[in-house]
């Protein structure tokens, strides 16, 4: 398995199979009795111990925060190793927390079990970005929390990570989560086996084997509709040029939108029509339910003969 740099690569696969052995044998928590892990060509057992962990952040599956350490100093653990000024300290700590969605005046001074599960969580990920590693591995993160925050929490991070850019390896449960975080998949047999390392988009199109299609289960090209936007089906034709006699009024979807969100937005308002609108809110054109359909069922099809 190669990962970019820059990459936000998923491991899902069931319960026993192996991710989180194989992330602790990426900081050398564990060490490989065969087989090599390298990063930037350097194996791993060669780098100083120390400096390999420093140079990844690690959001372990249990979240693991001191109990008899504030969450201010849970956070500020690392740049205190590293030697950071005090005042340089407690701007980074609350820093990341307003960037985990709590407010650091009222949280920088509880204990964990002052606080949820999920908000334990959160704190678990602020303290393994606070000496901004160019490397984090991330298990289960968002595993104890309900699906509102959740989702809140995915978007949080989607929107970090196209400002950091970190190469990062997320563990997760959730098959629509992996779709909807990750540049690439690996759907992961027992041992770590890797039964598919692809893009969401294939991943749902064109399952490697019965045991990918299994985590892919039902529903995938509605999933698939989730991916593509609006725009995308524009490209490739779907778009009627004429609009809808009275579209002033009718039923607005904008190109960044999914193609789901467009479906979606004709289900609720009964119509088999939505107009397009530019990021500018001017109209484009309109969209119809049976030509979207048609195009979904084109595009099936020539993912699903790539397999055959
Ligand atoms: N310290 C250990 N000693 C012996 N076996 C272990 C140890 N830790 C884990 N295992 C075993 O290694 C296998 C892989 O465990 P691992 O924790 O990597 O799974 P996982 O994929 O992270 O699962 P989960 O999704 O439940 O977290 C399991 O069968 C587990 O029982
Ligand atoms: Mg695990």
């Amino acid at each position: 398995m190669d990962i970019a740099p820059g990459e936000l690569v998923m491991f899902l696969g069931p319960s026993g199979c192996g991710k989180t052995t194989t992330m602790k044998m990426i900081n050398r928590l564990i060490e490989p009795t065969s087989g090599h892990i390298l990063i930037d060509g350097q194996d791993v057992l060669r780098i100083d111990r120390n400096e390999l962990r420093r140079s990844i952040g690690y959001v372990i599956q249990q979240i693991g925060l001191f109990p008899h350490m504030t969450i201010g100093d849970n956070i500020g653990l690392i740049p205190r190793l590293l030697g950071w000024k005090a005042t340089k300290i407690a701007g980074r700590i609350d820093e990341l927390l307003e960037l985990v969605g709590l407010d650091p005046s009222a949280y920088r001074g509880r204990y964990p079990r002052q606080l949820s599960g999920g908000q334990q969580q959160r704190v678990g990920v602020a303290r393994a970005l606070a000496a901004d590693p160019p490397i984090m591995l991330m298990d289960e993160p968002f595993g104890a929390t309900d699906p509102i925050t959740r989702e809140h929490l995915q978007n949080e991070f989607l929107k970090l990570q196209k400002e950091l850019r970190k190469t990062i390896i997320f563990v997760t449960h959730d098959f629509d989560e992996a779709i909807r975080l990750g540049d690439r998949i690996a759907v992961l047999r027992e041992r770590s086996v890797i039964a598919q390392f692809d893009t969401p988009e294939r991943i749902l199109s064109a399952p490697a084997d019965d045991y990918v299609a299994s985590f892919v289960g039902s529903g995938a090209a509605i999933r698939r509709m989730g991916l593509t936007t609006v725009g995308d089906a524009i490209h490739q034709g779907v778009l009627d040029r004429a609009l809808p006699d009275g579209s002033t009024d009718g039923i607005v979807v904008r190109c960044e939108d999914t193609i789901r969100d467009a479906i979606d937005a004709m289900l609720r308002g009964g119509s088999a029509h939505v107009t397009v609108h530019d990021a500018a809110g001017h109209p484009l054109g309109s969209l119809d339910f049976e030509r979207v359909c048609e195009l979904w069922a084109r595009a099936g099809q020539v993912n699903d003969s790539h397999v055959r």
